[in-house]
């Protein structure tokens, strides 16, 4: 399930794809291998190969000597061919390499970023083994939800990073609302919430000079169909998904290709001018305004969310006086202001 595209060629349906094709062209009935490897013009081994993966991947392959393949069962599988059908972004998913699992989509696309990866390439995966959430937490990745992370080299100084972030919560939020029709909003710096419950979060991982950002990956997971009896209970209690907001399944390929379109189109905002990012981040957002407690770097601060600033940094009025501009750290939302 991986395509890599040089020169900003659309990505094309990979040989695995290819391989499930053929499968499904037969669904009732047996298709050899040797059919397979003659109509994709790959070896034997490779169809083999490909079958093994897919089975990973969660397709149930009924595999008999001398007759062939035969697809079972098919589970909800993201495709190159289905998000990249009518996509016209001119940066983002420029490449795509779409696997099975991983331990992280961000640390596969900071190792491709360092190795020379395109801007706009994206890494995605239908699970993780080791996802990462913010300030060290795990990001619990079952099939079924978006997990992806982004390679971007903003022409921007490193303290300008976190406006990417915010950046990318917009984007997230736009899609949400403009695929789904559901009223997202964005909890301070980027957790993307419905009804009050986090279905989504952002974390972005660079690489930097002192006055240069060299790649800049933005990971973004959004939990989508997942079944929520599969997190913790402490997580399941503020956590909700897509598909329990919107009452039906959600067709992840479809709402990943209105992501990467929003990205697209926000990144090209931001290096324009940033100030329309955080404008439309304003607009969407569910921290400013109200009261709220900031954990983190050891303290926790009490006060009024007032605004974000240039930098995307929380500007409070603090409880006990005066105010502080926090960089990071988590939100609750204590009251609405009287
Ligand atoms: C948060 O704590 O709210 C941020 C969660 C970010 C999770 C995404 S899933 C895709 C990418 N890969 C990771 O390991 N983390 C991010």
């Amino acid at each position: 399930m991986s395509d890599k595209h040089p020169g900003g060629a659309r990505p094309a349906p990979d040989a695995q794809e290819r391989v499930l094709g053929q499968l499904r062209s037969r669904p009732a009935g047996f298709c050899s291998g040797e059919e397979i490897a003659a109509a994709l013009g790959i070896s034997r081994t490779a169809v083999w190969k490909h079958i093994n993966a897919l089975k990973r991947a969660g397709c149930r392959i009924e595999a008999v000597p001398s007759r062939g393949y035969r697809l079972q069962e098919q589970p909800d599988l993201l495709s190159v061919a289905a998000i990249t059908a009518g996509l016209g972004t001119t940066v983002i998913g420029r490449a795509i390499r779409l696997v099975a699992e991983t331990v992280s989509t961000n640390t596969l696309a900071m190792t491709l970023a360092a190795e020379g990866a395109p801007e706009g390439t994206v890494v995605a995966s239908e699970a993780q083994t080791g996802g990462r959430g913010r300030r060290g937490r795990s990001w619990i990745s079952p099939r079924g939800n978006l997990y992806l992370s982004v390679v971007l080299r903003p022409p921007v100084p490193p303290h300008k990073a976190p406006l990417m972030t915010l950046m990318a919560a917009v984007a997230a939020t736009g899609a949400i609302r403009g695929h789904l029709g559901l009223p997202a909003g964005i909890k301070w710096p980027n957790d993307i919430l419905l009804d009050g419950r986090k279905a989504g979060g952002i974390l972005t991982e660079m690489s930097a000079e002192a006055d240069r950002v060299r790649h800049l990956v933005l990971g973004i997971g959004l939990d989508v169909n997942m079944d929520l009896a599969l997190l913790p209970e402490e997580v399941r209690r503020i956590a909700t998904t897509l598909a329990l907001q919107a009452g039906r399944p959600i067709d992840r390929s479809a709402l990943l290709r209105s992501l990467l379109t929003e990205l697209d189109r926000w990144y090209g905002v931001f290096l324009r001018d940033p100030s329309l990012v955080i404008e439309q981040w304003d607009r969407w957002n569910v921290t400013l305004g109200r009261r709220v407690s900031v954990s983190g770097a050891g303290e926790t601060l009490e006060g009024l969310a007032r605004a974000v600033d240039p930098e995307g940094r929380l500007v409070l009025a603090l409880d006990s006086g005066g105010s502080a501009v926090v960089a990071a750290g988590d939100v609750t939302i204590l009251t609405d202001v009287p």
